[in-house]
């Protein structure tokens, strides 16, 4: 999954890719900031896993959304600063967990295992 920040500023998941891109994609863990207060954190319970990231949500800084990727399906969940960034979905086997923080950009944890 490659996710691209637009010259105007948007933020896009490719679906498809084609030889020609011109705009950037965004590389993961890559901001020289606190990866323990960016990348996603996660509790398996059962068939359920509880994914957070334990980042400070202000007015001016805080965690955009948290994407879940299973690989042939994606589950985006959006913040507003002051709300908790956390959220439970199914556990797969080979899904990846995403944050993105407005200030420090994308972050990405390891495969979540059982
Ligand atoms: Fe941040």
């Amino acid at each position: 999954m490659k996710i691209i920040r637009c010259n105007s500023g948007n933020i896009m998941m490719v679906l498809k890719e084609v030889e020609d891109v011109s705009n950037k994609e965004i590389s993961c863990n890559s901001v020289d900031a606190s990866f323990e207060k960016h990348v996603p954190q996660y509790e398996v319970k059962d068939q359920k896993v509880e994914v957070f990231v334990n980042h400070v949500m202000e007015e001016d800084h805080y965690i955009e959304w948290i994407l879940v990727d299973y690989g042939n399906e994606q589950i985006i969940k959006h913040f507003v600063p002051f709300e908790d960034p956390r959220m439970i979905v199914e556990w797969r086997e080979g899904m990846i967990a995403y944050s993105y923080c407005n200030k420090h950009g994308l972050w990405k944890c390891d495969e979540i295992l059982k």
